[in-house]
C-alpha cells in the first residue's frame, strides 16, 4: 500500500513508519521537524520536510497518491495550547483540514488520526467510554475533539473513511519531553542525570499508560480493516498514580531520588482511564505490554542515549 504518515519524524509516527516499512508498504513522511527528529525517520521511507498547513501538500498528494493517511502531526502540548491557543488551533485544525482536503481530492481510501484522552476533560465516571460527551479542560483537548467532528463530516459528506484514536498516555523510546505522555520520558531523563523528580499536584492523579508498540499495533490492525470508521479508545484500561510511577522508577533504576511537589498545572486532568472494549470487539486490539516491562525498555533506551 502507499501510505502517507504526517508527523512521521515524531515519537509515535516514527515507530509507526518503522512497522509499515517492515510490513513492505511504500511510505511517505511529511514533517516540519518542530519536535520531530530527522534521524528517527526510517531510511527506507521518503521524507519531505513540510508544514501540514502548506498549500503544496496537495501537489505532494497528487504525485504520491496515498491510499492510506495516518495524520500524526500535531501540536501535542497541553500547556502550550493554554499559552498560545491560536497556534494550537492553527496547527491542529487548519493543518488537519489541509490534509483532509488533499485526501478528499486525491481519493484516499482510509484516513486514520490520533485524537486524545484530553477530549473527555475531567469526567468522573471511569472508565471513559467512546459514547460519553467530553468537556475538554484545555484548548488541546478542544482542538482534538473538534478534529474528530471534522473527520465525521468528511466521512458523511464526502465518503472519506475515517478513524479517530483516542490514545491514552503513550510512552516509550524516542518520546520527547513536551508532549502528553511526557511524564515518563521526563522522569527517565532526570533519573539518568541523577536529578530529583518534580510532581505537579499531590501525585495521586492517575493515568492510563500505554506502550508505543501497542499503539502502533492498534494502527496496523485498524488499517487492515478498511471498512473501519469512527472513534476508538486505544488504552490499557488501567490506572497508575504518578506517585506509583515514581515507586516503579525507584525500584527499576535502584535509585532513591528526592521527589518535589509543585502546584497543579492549568488544564491538567485529575483521573483518566479509558475503556478498551470497543477496539477489542471491532478489530481485535488488546494492549499486551505491561507497565513494568515497558518502563524497563524505555529506561534502557534513554540510558543508551
Ligand atoms: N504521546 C501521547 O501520549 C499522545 C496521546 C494522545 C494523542 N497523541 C497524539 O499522537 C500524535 C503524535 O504525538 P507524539 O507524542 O508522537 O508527538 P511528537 O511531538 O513526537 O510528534 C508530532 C510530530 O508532528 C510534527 N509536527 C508538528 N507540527 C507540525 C506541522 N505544523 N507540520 C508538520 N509536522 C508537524 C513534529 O515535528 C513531530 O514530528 C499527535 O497527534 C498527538 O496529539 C499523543
Amino acid at each position: 500500500m502507499r501510505v502517507c504518515v504526517t508527523g512521521g519524524a515524531g515519537f509515535i509516527g516514527s515507530h509507526l513508519v518503522d512497522r509499515l516499512i517492515a510490513l513492505g508498504h511504500t511510505v511517505l513522511v511529511i514533517d516540519n521537524l518542530t519536535t520531530g527528529v530527522r534521524e528517527f525517520v526510517n531510511p527506507k521511507a521518503a521524507f519531505i520536510e513540510m508544514d501540514v498547513r502548506d498549500a503544496n501538500i496537495e501537489s505532494i498528494f497528487a504525485d504520491f497518491k496515498p491510499q492510506v493517511v495516518f495524520h500524526e502531526a500535531a501540536q501535542t502540548m497541553v500547556p502550550a495550547s493554554m499559552e498560545n491557543p491560536k497556534m494550537d488551533c492553527d496547527v491542529n485544525l487548519l493543518g488537519l483540514v489541509n490534509i483532509l482536503e488533499a485526501s478528499r481530492k486525491h481519493k484516499v481510501e482510509h484516513f486514520l488520526m490520533p485524537s486524545s484522552a484530553a477530549v473527555y476533560g475531567d469526567l468522573d465516571t471511569l472508565p471513559l467510554t467512546e459514547d460519553m460527551i467530553g468537556k475538554p479542560t484545555s484548548f488541546y483537548g478542544l482542538t482534538k475533539l473538534t478534529g474528530e467532528g471534522y473527520l465525521h463530516i468528511y466521512e458523511q459528506a464526502f465518503g472519506l473513511k475515517t478513524v479517530c484514536f483516542r490514545y491514552s498516555n503513550v510512552y516509550g523510546p524516542r518520546q520527547g519531553d513536551g508532549g502528553e505522555g511526557g511524564v515518563i520520558s521526563i522522569f527517565t531523563r532526570l533519573i539518568n542525570e541523577g536529578q530529583g523528580l518534580t510532581i505537579f499536584g499531590d501525585g495521586e492523579q492517575t493515568r492510563d499508560f500505554i506502550y508505543v508498540d501497542d499503539v502502533v499495533e492498534a494502527n496496523i490492525k485498524a488499517m487492515n480493516h478498511p471498512e473501519l470508521t469512527g472513534v476508538y479508545n486505544i488504552s490499557t484500561n488501567t490506572s497508575t498514580s504518578v506517585n506509583k510511577l515514581v515507586s516503579y522508577f525507584k525500584s527499576i533504576s535502584n535509585k532513591d531520588l528526592p521527589v518535589y511537589y509543585e502546584a497543579e498545572r492549568t488544564g491538567d486532568i485529575r483521573h483518566s482511564r479509558l475503556c478498551n472494549q470497543k477496539a477489542k470487539v471491532d478489530f481485535d486490539f488488546l494492549a499486551t505490554v505491561d507497565l513494568e516491562r515497558g518502563l524497563r525498555d524505555t529506561i534502557s533506551y534513554f540510558k543508551g542515549k
